[in-house]
């Protein structure tokens, strides 16, 4: 396997040659090591991080710190991976100049390659003074969780036309504005696939289709390790938590029993050594 850095120049040369550009989050140093050695082309520290690490029941209480403790973690276990660090709710909303200067603290402090901040054409000229200042940006639209209220919820956006050429008029904005690439959620998949052949930066689809130049999903879904509720574009590989599960259970079982820790988990010294105490 190549284990070169991968740049944002090899991200877009893959849409222009057509090969698929993977992404999966991972928010500490074992997961990170885990999805850098299979190959991932990136990583998102996303802020989901904070309902399947945190166990907040959104991602809008999670903090600047919270982002950039765990991205910090993330950035030593990836070497090869391009990372890509979530700018948390109102850490980019108040002000471009709080933007740029989150944005920065992601750059300097954590280890990050890029940000990525959710919005449409609104969230331009954030994008704008962002690129400016030297940090990539991967915009995110359609359903935006930080935002959901304002969405009334949890659901599939640009399913009328008139907000589906909204969406493609964001998906423009954030590409003038600098956006390196785009994160498209929950969006039909035609509409994904249109929003592809117009733009020239990559698009990411997470429950987008399959007609996007890459795919996006949370590895605690993946690996079965969030059990509190599963999207319908959601497909777990692996069910880790039952197997945990059984694993704890064996292990309280065995040390309840006395049968661990076993011979060839302990230290052996000589008797008389133990008898001249
Ligand atoms: O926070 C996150 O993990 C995300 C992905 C779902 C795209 O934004």
């Amino acid at each position: 396997m190549d284990r070169e850095k991968v740049t944002i120049s090899k991200l877009q040369q893959k849409k222009e040659s057509g090969n698929k550009i993977t992404m999966m989050t991972a928010y500490d140093y074992p997961m990170a090591s885990l999805v850098d050695e299979s190959g991932i082309d990136t990583i998102l520290v996303g802020d989901s991080l904070g309902m399947v690490v945190l166990g907040y029941d959104s991602t809008v209480p999670v903090t600047m710190d919270e982002m950039l403790h765990h991205c910090k973690a993330v950035s030593r276990g990836a070497k090869r991976s391009f990372i890509i660090g979530d700018m948390p709710f109102m850490s980019y909303h108040v002000s471009v100049e709080q933007a740029v200067e989150n944005a920065g603290r992601f750059i300097k402090e954590s280890g990050c390659d890029a940000i990525k901040l959710e919005g449409g054409s609104d969230m331009a000229p954030v994008v704008r003074a962002i690129v400016k200042a030297g940090i990539p940006v991967c915009a995110h639209i359609g359903l935006t969780p930080q935002t959901a209220t304002m969405l009334s919820g949890f659901k599939v956006q640009g399913k009328d036309a008139e907000s589906a050429r909204e969406l493609v008029e964001s998906a423009r904005d954030l590409e003038a504005a600098g956006a390196f690439m785009i994160v498209m959620e929950c969006i039909p998949d035609l509409l994904a696939s249109r929003i592809t052949e117009t733009l020239a930066i990559p698009t990411i689809g997470i429950g987008a289709g399959a007609d996007c130049d890459g795919q996006v999903l949370v590895f605690h879904d993946l690996v079965g390790l969030f059990e509190r509720f599963t999207p319908k574009f959601v497909k777990q590989y692996v069910n880790l938590s039952p197997m945990i599960k059984a694993a704890l259970v064996q292990y309280k079982n065995e040390v309840e029993e006395g049968t661990f820790p076993g011979p060839e988990h302990s230290f052996s010294m000589k008797k008389e050594e133990i008898e001249k105490l």
